[in-house]
């Protein structure tokens, strides 16, 4: 079965846990009224341990080790995550590929951590500049695929996000037939590891420079299920403007 869409806010290296509780506690209150659509703050970690939500809003992590504890300076484990309340993180962020040298194998780690720690994984996947320009989205985006999700059984706990590294924080979206495109490719990859059904439900967000004027167009293209937000996530007006056109999507379509 089809879960409710997914607006998800990736806030990077942004706000202080004061400003973030400021935050928190403004766009809930904007949003009360939100039925069908799973809200997701990713704050920075010195904000998300400050901060209690409620369904249908929930705390994700940027990022996390694999480990649940030892000698690994500056990281957290996803059993530090889960004590404060996480049940998402964000896996493979392209940052996390692309400045900080993240690979497949560790990514892998990260999501295999993620779901024995009893939280889901949005692993995140996309395509540079250069990889489109060579005609190699495919074969990326089906390599980031399977190696991220390598030894995984179910996609149970599983979110994806296709984030084109070339959309993020330019202004540049990607068209509507490059969006369909690559979900469609991202379901059908899936189904060589796993049932129909479940490649056919897993849901497939979105990301790069999505914005509220544009929300409403991207949200109706075929096999997208929600968003990874980073710059209108920061600013209460344009991520609650994001999350109602998300809603509004969906109760025409019911
Ligand atoms: P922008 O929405 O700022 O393009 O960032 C997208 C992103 O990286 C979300 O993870």
């Amino acid at each position: 079965m089809k879960t409710y869409p997914i607006v998800a806010g990736n806030w990077k290296m942004h706000k202080t846990p004061n400003e973030g509780i400021l935050f928190v506690k403004k766009t809930v209150n904007m949003l009360l009224d939100i039925q069908k659509v799973t809200i997701i703050f990713s704050p920075p970690f010195t904000t998300l341990f400050e901060l209690d939500v409620e369904a249908p809003f929930y705390l994700g992590a940027q990022n996390c080790h694999w480990e649940s504890q030892g000698a690994f300076t500056g990281e957290i484990s996803p059993e530090m995550l889960v004590d404060c309340g996480v049940e998402f993180v964000i896996v493979g962020h392209s940052e996390r590929r692309h400045v900080f040298h993240e690979s497949d194998e560790w990514i892998n780690n990260k999501v295999h951590a993620v779901l024995n720690a009893k939280m889901k994984s949005i692993l995140c996947i996309g395509e540079t500049l250069e990889d489109r320009e060579s005609n190699q989205t495919k074969s990326i985006l089906s390599s980031q695929l399977s190696k991220g999700l390598n030894g995984i059984k179910s996609l149970e706990n599983i979110v994806l996000a296709y984030e084109p590294v070339w959309a993020i924080g330019t202004g540049k979206t990607a068209s509507i037939e490059q969006i369909e495109e690559a979900h469609q490719l991202i379901r059908s990859e899936l189904q060589k590891d796993f049932s129909t059904e479940e490649s056919q439900n897993v849901s497939i967000l979105y990301g790069g420079s999505v914005k509220d004027d544009n929300a409403r167009e991207l949200i109706s293209i075929e096999g997208v299920d929600g968003f990874l937000i980073g710059g209108a996530s920061l600013k209460a007006e344009s991520f609650t403007a994001i999350a109602r056109n998300v809603e509004q999507q969906m109760k025409e379509t019911i």
